[in-house]
C-alpha cells in the first residue's frame, strides 16, 4: 500500500534514502577505497555505448558523463534512434539502461548491438526482466518496487549505480577515494532535502505558470531534462529541459514573466559562473528564477526563491537536485488535481515500438 502517502510516488520520493542504501550496500567499503560489483567490475570497455528511453535516457546522459570525463569515449543513445549509431569497435560496450527490463525500444537496440557482435550490459531494477536474460551481463540497481508512472527512487539508483560501475572500470584510486564518501552520503543528504524542501510553496505559487524551463550544465543538465519530463508527465504543464549554454541560441526568445525557470547551480567553480550568467539574463527578461544550489555560488543573489541541497561531490549533487524537482513536480501536478500515479496515456512499461 502507500503507507500513509496519498500518492506512490510521494511514497517512492521518500523512501529514496533507502533505495540508495540498499544500491549501496556491501559495494562500497567504509574507507571509500574499493568497489565491489561482482563480474561486472572485471570489465574494461574500450568505449561504451548507452541506450535508453525516457528518465533512463537521462541516465544514459549522466553514465556517459562519468566515462567521457574518465578518458573513455561514450555516449548515450535513444534506444528508438539507436539503429544509425556507427557500429560498436573493439571492446566496446552496449549498455541498456531500463528500470523495468522489459521496453520494447531499449530490448530491440541492445538485440542490434549483439547482432553487431558487441557485449551487453543491463542496468536495471527487475531481477528475471527480459533485458537481464538477454544481456550478457547485469546490474542491478535494488530500488524495491516502483509502483508510480513517473520514475523516481529508479532513476536515482541508475544515476548511484552508474558511478559503482564507473569507479569500478574506469576511475582511479584517488577518484573513488572523493566519490564513495558522497555516495556513501547520499541517504542522509537526500533525507535532509526531503525533511526541508520548500518546494510545495513554490509549487503552489507557479502551478498556474505558462511554461517551466529547468537549465544545468555538466551533471547537471540530464537532472534539468529530467525535472521538464517529471512535470510534463504528471502535471501536462509545458515544460522544458535546456544546455544553459543553449539559452540564448533559441529558446531564450520564449522567456517572459510568465515562465518560471528553475536554475540548477552546484558548486563555486566555472561552471556554476556560468549558470549564474544564464540566470542574470532570464532575469533581466522578468522571469521568476528559483535556483536549486548548495549556496556556494552567488546564484541566490539573482533568484526569486531558492530550494537549498547540501554541499557534496557534483556527482553526488545530481541526485539531490533531482530530488527537489521530483518535489516541485509532485506538488505542482497536485495543485492541480492531477492523477499523479496513473498519468493519462501513459504506462509504466512500455512494450511496443
Ligand atoms: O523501464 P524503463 O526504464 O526502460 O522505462 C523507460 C521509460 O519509459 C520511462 O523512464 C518513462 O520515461 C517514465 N515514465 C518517466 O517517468
Amino acid at each position: 500500500g502507500k503507507s500513509g502517502y496519498d500518492h506512490y510516488m510521494l511514497k517512492e520520493i521518500n523512501e529514496q534514502p533507502r533505495a540508495l542504501r540498499q544500491c549501496l550496500r556491501a559495494r562500497v567499503d567504509e574507507l571509500g577505497s574499493s568497489v565491489d560489483i561482482d563480474t561486472v567490475g572485471d570489465l574494461s570497455p574500450s568505449g561504451l555505448q548507452f541506450v535508453a528511453c525516457g528518465t533512463s535516457y537521462h541516465a544514459a546522459l549522466y553514465g556517459a558523463r562519468l566515462f567521457e570525463q574518465a578518458g573513455i569515449p561514450a555516449r548515450a543513445y535513444l534506444a528508438s534512434e539507436y539503429a544509425t549509431s556507427p557500429p560498436p569497435i573493439g571492446d566496446d560496450l552496449v549498455v541498456g539502461i531500463t528500470q523495468s527490463g522489459e521496453t520494447a525500444d531499449t530490448l530491440s537496440a541492445l538485440r542490434e548491438a549483439k547482432r553487431r557482435g558487441a557485449e551487453t550490459l543491463a542496468v536495471t531494477n527487475t531481477v528475471g526482466s527480459t533485458a537481464t536474460r538477454e544481456c550478457d551481463h547485469a546490474l542491478y540497481i535494488r530500488s524495491g518496487p516502483e509502483i508510480g508512472v513517473a520514475a523516481t527512487k529508479t532513476f536515482a539508483g541508475q544515476l548511484a549505480a552508474l558511478n559503482l560501475f564507473a569507479l569500478a572500470t574506469a576511475e582511479d584510486s584517488q577518484t573513488r577515494r572523493s566519490v564513495i564518501p558522497a555516495l556513501r552520503d547520499l541517504p542522509g543528504d537526500i533525507q535532509s532535502v526531503l525533511d526541508n524542501s520548500t518546494a510545495a510553496e513554490i509549487a503552489e505559487q507557479y502551478a498556474d505558470a505558462e511554461s517551466f524551463f529547468f537549465i544545468g550544465r555538466r551533471y547537471q543538465y540530464p537532472v534539468a531534462l529530467e525535472g521538464a519530463l517529471k512535470l510534463k508527465e504528471i502535471s501536462y504543464e509545458h515544460a522544458e529541459g535546456f544546455a544553459a549554454g543553449e539559452l540564448k541560441h533559441g529558446p531564450l526568445a520564449l522567456v517572459t514573466d510568465q515562465t518560471p525557470v528553475f536554475a540548477l547551480v552546484v558548486g563555486d567553480g566555472e561552471i556554476a559562473r556560468k549558470t549564474v550568467g544564464n540566470i542574470k539574463e532570464v532575469e533581466a527578461r522578468d522571469a521568476p528564477v528559483v535556483a536549486v544550489t548548495d549556496g556556494q555560488s552567488d546564484a541566490e543573489l539573482y533568484a526569486d526563491h531558492v530550494l537549498e541541497i547540501p554541499e557534496t561531490h557534483p556527482r553526488a549533487a545530481a541526485l539531490l537536485t533531482n530530488v527537489q524537482l521530483q518535489l516541485v513536480a509532485y506538488h505542482v501536478a497536485n495543485n492541480l488535481g492531477r492523477p499523479i500515479d496513473k498519468p493519462r496515456n501513459l504506462a509504466k512499461s512500455v512494450t511496443v515500438e
